[in-house]
């Protein structure tokens, strides 16, 4: 039995933080060496090999301080985070592994490569990214609704930026050909459910996926977890980690 890899939780009392734990507690692959619950836990953290990382975008800052500081690899699944530290994340990777996924789901792996297909095979239909989360959920569109639009859109070579259509209300003029539309509910307990919808001329392709409980998250992390420890420092994604 190969020794337990020493792990890293942060966000550790969130919902996500809570149902890692339920699966931590019955796997032999991983040691909770040290819970984070604000940034200032860090300075009593163990060493570790890893961090797994379902916080705020302040706790992501800190992860990724500590595990930068300190030579331990990352996976991070907070949303919310801005362009510039998604630039720190990316820059880490020179010096230790990180994952970022906006989604940990199988299936969502699975949609993005779906969507990316139909998105350039059919570069011309109009494509709309409707997502509904529960009423507690603080930022829109969701993180796996932006990464599914950015993945349409390279498969279509466009900027996403440029087509990205976030905000329609009031005399909006008539949709731009090119938009990459986003709709957000916010309902209930509803876990996480995206649908890409393709709209050509009489005929409409929708690709939906619908997650029933945060441990299916929780389990594509531990997964990517256990896939990334030991790794060379880089950037990796869980495209990387399915193809293994
Ligand atoms: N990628 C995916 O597959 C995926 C799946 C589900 C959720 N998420 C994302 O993961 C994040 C957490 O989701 P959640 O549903 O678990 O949210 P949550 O229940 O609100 O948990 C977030 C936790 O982070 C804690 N926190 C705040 N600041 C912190 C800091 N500086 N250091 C460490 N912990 C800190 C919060 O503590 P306090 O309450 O004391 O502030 C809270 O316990 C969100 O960004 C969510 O969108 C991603």
């Amino acid at each position: 039995m190969p020794e337990p890899i020493q792990l890293g939780l942060t966000g550790a009392n969130g919902r996500m933080g809570r149902a890692l734990q339920a699966l931590l507690s019955d796997d032999a692959r991983f040691a909770l060496a040290s819970k984070v619950a604000h940034s200032d836990d860090w300075r009593a953290a163990r060493e570790l090999d890893i961090v797994i990382d379902f916080s705020t975008p302040e706790g992501f800052d800190a992860a990724l301080g500590y595990c930068e500081s300190h030579g331990v690899a990352l996976v991070s699944g907070t949303t919310g985070i801005d362009a510039a530290q998604r630039r720190r994340f990316d820059a880490a990777a020179a010096k230790i592994p990180v994952l970022y996924a906006a989604n940990f789901s199988l299936g969502i792996a699975v949609l993005t490569r779906l969507l990316r297909d139909a998105a350039s095979a059919l570069p011309h239909w109009d494509l709309e990214i409707i997502e509904a989360h529960h009423s507690r959920k603080v930022d829109a569109p969701s993180g796996t609704a932006l990464a599914l639009g950015r993945a349409a859109a390279g498969a279509r070579r466009q900027d996403f930026d440029e087509v990205a259509d976030f905000a329609r209300h009031g005399h909006t003029g008539a949709r731009p050909e090119s938009a990459i539309g986003f709709s957000s509910i916010r309902a209930g307990e509803i876990v996480g459910e995206h649908t890409a919808f393709l709209v050509g001329h009489d005929e409409r392709i929708e690709l939906t996926h619908r997650a029933y409980d945060n441990t299916i998250f929780a389990r594509g992390a531990l997964h990517a977890a256990a896939w990334l420890a030991g790794k060379p420092a880089g950037a990796y994604s869980l495209d990387n980690v399915l193809a293994a």
